[in-house]
């Protein structure tokens, strides 16, 4: 029954928090490997959490995927929060347009009726390219608004499946084979022990940034995930973790 349900969440979530060390965590039922609406209510679930946490005038920087999708997806306006503010966490990380940060954060501000603003960083420049770029005016100011954000929101990925999805040049998918990378977050690839193994190269929110940003709250769910939510958390204890039941009784061991 309903109960029992809320009760094995609540019960999932506690043990959670103590094998991770992380003072927040929200779990949902079902294993979104198996059903796609399990990715939605991971997105509502996300959702709540944000306006729990934001006042108005906030900048949120989100990063790309199709979790963070669905979290925009589920985004609702708020009468109270009428001036929030969504930009892209980083530049371009070779996703399709659907999964990439701009596109989310534009329909997280549509959804909420927020405001945005767009970083046009490619993925693939030159040296000289990136460097002129990141001085333009236009860019310089974007990249200001989201070092002083005050919420991120980012999903977390197996480390082999964001490079193969990214289609990572060779040199760079023997090094986080090489150095056997399990997590992948924000353009870093983690091994098991959460440390950073590789980084793709790109502007906005460096790891190094986020002990500075009051709210961080990662998406991931699906058992298939277990492995890399593990690992990244080991450096996030003051993160929230948002997942699924699939993914925390696999890394529970249940
Ligand atoms: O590429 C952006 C990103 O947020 C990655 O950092 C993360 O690993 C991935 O997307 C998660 O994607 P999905 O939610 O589709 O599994």
């Amino acid at each position: 029954d309903v109960m029992r349900e809320v009760l094995g969440l609540k019960d999932l979530e506690t043990k959670l928090k103590q094998k991770l060390h992380v003072e927040e965590v929200i779990v949902v039922a079902g294993d979104s490997d198996l059903s796609p609406w399990v990715k939605k209510e991971m997105g509502r679930a996300c959702a709540t959490c944000m306006k729990e946490r934001l006042a108005n005038g906030d900048i949120v920087a989100v990063t790309g995927g199709t979790t963070m999708a669905a979290v925009a997806e589920m985004m609702t306006p708020d009468a109270k929060l009428n001036d929030l503010l969504f930009v892209p966490a980083r530049g371009g990380l070779g996703e399709n347009v659907e999964n990439q940060a701009n596109t989310i954060c534009a329909k997280m501000a549509e959804k909420s009726l927020g405001n945005y603003r767009l970083l046009h960083v490619p993925d693939h420049l030159s040296r000289e390219a990136y460097e002129s770029l990141i001085e333009e005016p236009t860019v310089k100011e974007v990249l200001e608004l989201i070092k002083s954000c005050r919420m991120v929101v980012h999903g977390i990925g197996d480390a082999i499946t964001m490079a193969e999805r990214r289609k990572t040049p060779n040199e760079d998918m023997e090094k986080i084979q090489a150095r056997h990378a399990v997590a992948e977050a924000f353009g870093y690839y983690f091994n098991e022990k959460g440390e950073v193994v590789h980084k793709v190269k790109t502007v906005g929110i460096q790891l190094e940034d986020l002990p500075r940003v009051e709210h961080v709250i990662a998406v991931a769910g699906g058992s298939s995930k277990a492995k890399a939510i593990q690992a990244y958390m080991k450096r996030a204890h003051h993160s929230i973790l948002i997942t699924d039941e699939g993914a925390a009784k696999a890394l529970l061991g249940e």
